[in-house]
């Protein structure tokens, strides 16, 4: 079967055009094409959403023409249709929905809403090859998603059920890290630039003692997170120290807050998905979401799980598959297709080109369809 995705849920544009196997329950990506916004967005230290929209409109349309293009495929060929429907920004999220729908209306075909979250946790059993495959030995899972809107530890048990264990009761982990950025004037988005420059420090001056910066909620008995207290702590140490510093060290104290920015975050993500670990006891965990891509964050966590629990299989996705795009939410169009296909709930797809709405705060677990 080929499925065409649709994500703009943020500030990427984003059309993917995949093949699905039904026989070995496979999905493969043909086309993914993905136009960031991060230049528009760059002057104002964030995303802002009617822009985000704007920009949304004027792409939706050639990105979609050039992966059905690449992907050698046809629009009428196309079996199932599918878009992130929440969460999101809402302005965003309506142009991708809503072009979906005509899509559907015209085309006459099924059309299925995925959460923007179970899209990233698929998005990690992709391989290099562009292959996506789910078996029953990978659950139980654990995916701990680390994006700009979501830090949340996710269970999951049976196949595509979920349960929320723990997550951010303030600011998500990449939230933090275009904030910290923000505030040293380092450059937007903030995630890269803060791990450039810490790696830098860490290259020119091995380990930082002279900062310490809070781990928040480390010790709580929980699995939840916070990251607005470490972003005010990084606010108070830099005003008070970028003024006693001299001119030319200025540079040098940015990649110190970098550094130890990175490292407060990574030990409070990589203890608490740890100790989650330990207690629900996965056959895979998951690291997922644009956070994932922090080379420092997944080597951590990967050592820990290596070191402390050898026999968890432990998943990113691919590089190029960190950041929102298309293809996560196609994969998991496909898998959410044939499990509605087991229970013969297929019909009420087909009148999603009216129905589908559009959500900006959905949970995990809120019937999207
Ligand atoms: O998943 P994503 O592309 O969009 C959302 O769903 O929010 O995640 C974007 C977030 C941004 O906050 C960005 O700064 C962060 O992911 N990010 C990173 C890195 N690359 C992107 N954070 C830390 N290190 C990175 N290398
Ligand atoms: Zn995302």
């Amino acid at each position: 079967m080929l499925i065409a995705a649709i994500e703009t849920s943020c500030d990427e544009t984003s059309v993917a055009v995949l093949r699905g196997n039904e026989k070995n329950s496979s999905v493969q990506i043909l086309s993914n094409i993905v136009s960031s916004q991060i230049k528009l967005h760059a002057k104002w230290g964030g995303v802002v959403p009617n822009l985000a929209a704007r920009e949304h409109v004027k792409n939706i349309i050639p990105v979609l023409q050039q992966a059905l293009l690449s992907a050698k495929v046809q629009l009428n060929q196309v079996d199932l249709f599918s878009v992130t429907n929440g969460p999101g920004l809402i302005p965003a999220l309506l142009v991708g929905v809503n072009t979906a729908k005509t899509l559907c209306y015209f085309h006459q075909k099924p059309l299925l809403g995925i959460h923007h979250v179970e899209g990233h946790l698929t998005g990690a059993f992709f391989d290099n090859y562009s292959t996506c495959k789910i078996t029953p030995d990978d659950l139980p899972l654990l995916c701990l998603t680390v994006s700009g809107g979501h830090t949340q530890l996710i269970y999951s048990k049976n196949f595509l059920e979920y349960e929320i264990i723990g997550e951010t009761q303030d600011d998500a982990a990449g939230e933090a890290f275009d904030k910290v950025a923000k505030m040293l004037e380092v450059g937007y988005p903030g995630g890269p630039i803060v791990e450039k420059l810490a790696s830098e420090y860490l290259s020119e001056h091995g380990h930082s003692d002279t900062l310490k910066l809070p781990r928040p909620m480390l010790k709580n008995n929980n699995f939840d997170f916070s990251f607005s207290g470490l972003k005010t702590a990084v606010l108070y140490q830099w005003e008070n120290q970028k003024n006693s510093a001299p001119e030319q060290a200025l540079v040098d104290l940015k990649k110190q807050f970098c550094y130890e920015f990175q490292q407060a975050v990574t030990e409070v993500l990589t203890k608490k998905t740890v100790a989650a670990i330990q207690k629900h006891k996965p056959q895979t965990v998951i690291l997922a979401g644009g956070v994932a891509a922090n080379q420092t964050i997944r080597a951590a966590l990967q050592k820990e799980i290596s070191q402390n629990i050898p026999k968890t299989k432990f998943l990113s996705p691919p590089m190029t598959l960190c950041g929102d795009n298309a293809a996560m939410i196609g994969a998991a169009a496909f898998f959410r297709f044939q499990k509605l296909k087991k229970q013969n709930k297929l019909e009420s797809l087909l009148q999603n080109w009216k129905n589908l709405p559009t959500l900006a705060n959905a949970s995990i677990n809120a019937k999207l369809n």
